[in-house]
């Protein structure tokens, strides 16, 4: 089997942040996966990382100046061969130049003149991250159709915490990889869920639980570089949404309920991969519940709505449904049973360990259907384990009658 970059051309832009250095593990990567990488450097960008290692690393000199070249037009020539433009790190300005249409440097012209699909692998402050003048700008390039891989949320250079860092090389090469991916899910209309929910007591106290979000993200990561419009509705998490989602964002599980049986009114595949409480209090205390006077205190909670029962209930003949199952036992018959119950087509499994389940990046999934085990996943990265379930997933859907729009609307 070839690699999965064979033959490709990509153009890599460097601009200027401290991720400069990560993108010389990504020219490795991105060799390693088959493609040929043309490296173009900002004058930033060359401050932060010698243009020698960039030249090493891909075999080929590193562009740096637009008036440099030997007798012809690199930002023409180069953009016409190219496969994919990857800009890693992206910075604010460098995304700013990009939707405004700036061309004052190589890169920027190269940008302009390009015709193939772009990557764009944020990296910045968060608040610069957060700005207004950012936002704008990464919607116009949304709107445009440019990809785009993180920002992660993490410690930064700076000392401050939040989202804005570049994602690993690893994360940027699987987004780069799937550029080229067959959009076998194009005109499926996916609704995933993720992360926890929070069933508020008072103004000051919840009942969670220690999802992260991080498989649900990934699997709807998946499903849109696969080619479905995904509505990811997800639970308080310190995740950034990927881009391309139409994402909603809610508290409890009431409110997770509202939104995704809206959803699933034009869904063809749900995937339910968050932990969704299956208690919330009773009553809502509008003022904080105060200690005075009470040795004990008892909180009587009352069951959330059970949405994948909800969805099995309810499905249609085009629709599949996926739940998940986070079990410390009996992982198999806790987990048919939860299918059978709740009437989903697929159920995916984990235990609850160290390496698997909340929080981690890893992950291993047991995937059943009716009849059984389908797919074990092994011990794989939670990216690796979202495309398994979407192998197993897609397998469900009557992609016929979905792509001829045979399903009714509503
Ligand atoms: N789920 C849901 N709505 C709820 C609770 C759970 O849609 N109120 C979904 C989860 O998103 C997951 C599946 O049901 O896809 C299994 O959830 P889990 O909490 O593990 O199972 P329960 O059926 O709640 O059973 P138990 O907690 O007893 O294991």
């Amino acid at each position: 089997m070839g690699l999965p970059l064979d033959g490709k051309e990509i153009i890599l832009g460097v601009t200027g942040g401290i991720a400069a250095y990560k993108s010389c593990e990504l020219v490795r990567g991105l060799r390693e996966n088959g493609a040929s990488v043309s490296v173009v450097m900002t004058r930033a960008a060359c401050r932060f990382v010698s243009p020698l290692t960039f030249s090493a690393l891909s075999g080929r000199d590193a562009e740096t100046d637009i008036f440099a070249s030997r007798g012809t037009m690199p930002h023409i020539d180069m953009t016409a061969r190219a496969d994919a433009f990857i800009i890693a790190p992206a910075t604010a300005n460098i995304i700013g130049k990009a939707a405004s249409g700036i061309a004052d440097d190589l890169l920027s012209t190269m940008l302009m003149a390009a015709r193939c699909p772009t990557l764009f692998a944020p990296a910045m402050n968060c608040r610069m991250f957060d700005s207004p003048a950012l936002r704008e700008n990464l919607k116009k390039l949304r709107d445009r159709g440019v990809f785009f891989v993180g920002p992660e949320v993490g410690p930064m250079a700076c000392g401050e915490f939040g989202p804005g860092r570049m994602s690993e090389p690893e994360d940027i090469l699987r987004a780069a990889v799937s550029l080229f991916r067959e959009k076998t899910l194009s005109g499926v209309r996916a609704l995933v869920s993720a992360g926890p929910t929070y069933e508020d007591l008072d103004p000051v106290r919840f009942i969670g639980n220690r999802s992260t979000g991080r498989m649900g993200f990934a699997v709807a990561k998946e499903a849109l570089s696969r080619g479905a419009d995904v509505t990811l509705i997800y639970g308080p998490t310190a995740l950034v949404p990927p881009s391309g989602v139409k994402a909603v964002a809610v508290r409890s599980a009431k409110e997770m309920a509202k939104a995704a049986l809206e959803a699933f009114r034009d869904a063809d595949l749900a995937i339910m991969a968050a932990a969704v409480s299956d208690f919330a209090p009773e009553k809502y205390s509008g003022s904080k519940i105060k200690k005075d006077g009470l040795q004990n205190y008892s909180l009587k909670l009352v069951k959330t709505p059970d949405i994948l029962s909800a969805f099995g209930k309810d499905k249609k003949r085009w629709q599949a449904v996926v739940g998940f199952a986070a079990e410390t036992d009996d992982i198999g018959p806790n987990a048919l049973k939860k299918l059978k119950e709740k009437n989903a087509d697929l159920i995916a499994a984990n235990v609850i360990g160290e390496d698997t389940g909340f929080g981690g990046a890893t992950n291993r999934l047991y995937i059943y259907d009716k009849k059984g085990l389908v797919t074990d996943t092994g011990l794989v990265s939670k990216d690796e384990a979202a495309s398994r379930l979407l192998d197993a997933a897609a397998g469900l859907l009557r992609l016929k009658e979905i792509k001829s729009k045979g399903r009714p609307i509503k």
